[in-house]
């Protein structure tokens, strides 16, 4: 009789654990894509500056000014070879076009 009345709150005991469990894994998964996205974008960093804002006489184009599509759409001419370069090309063959598109939507305006 008793156990009757126990099983709706051990249920639900057990969907409050697998739910606040999911919940962090689904957390700890947006971290982790967060710090992905964040680190390929910091590849271009050492010529480029902190998220595109440039280097003090670095000498490198400024390329926060460019919009998320219009760095696509130079990094893909980089390494299609539609546009010449002497760092670009090579730096830019070096990733899929899927971190590509990442790198360009982090760093490019929106
Ligand atoms: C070793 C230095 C270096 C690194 C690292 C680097 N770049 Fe470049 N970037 C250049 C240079 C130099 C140019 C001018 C084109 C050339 O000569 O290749 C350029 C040009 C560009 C341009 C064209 C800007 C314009 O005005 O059209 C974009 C966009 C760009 N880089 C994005 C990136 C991104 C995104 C990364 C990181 C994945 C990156 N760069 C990493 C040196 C670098």
């Amino acid at each position: 009789m008793r156990a009757r009345y126990l099983k709706p709150a051990i249920l639900a005991s057990i969907y409050l654990g697998i739910s606040q469990w999911s919940g962090a894994a689904v957390a700890q998964h947006a971290d982790a894509s967060n710090l992905y996205k964040r680190g390929l974008a910091a590849t271009c960093a050492n010529c480029h500056g902190t998220d595109g804002k440039g280097v003090v006489d670095g000498g490198m184009p400024l390329i926060n000014i460019l919009t998320s599509e219009q760095m696509l759409a130079q990094l893909k001419a980089f390494k299609s070879g539609a546009r010449e370069g002497t760092i670009m090309p090579q730096l830019a063959k070096g990733y899929t076009d899927e971190q590509l598109e990442i790198i360009a939507n982090q760093l490019g305006k929106k």
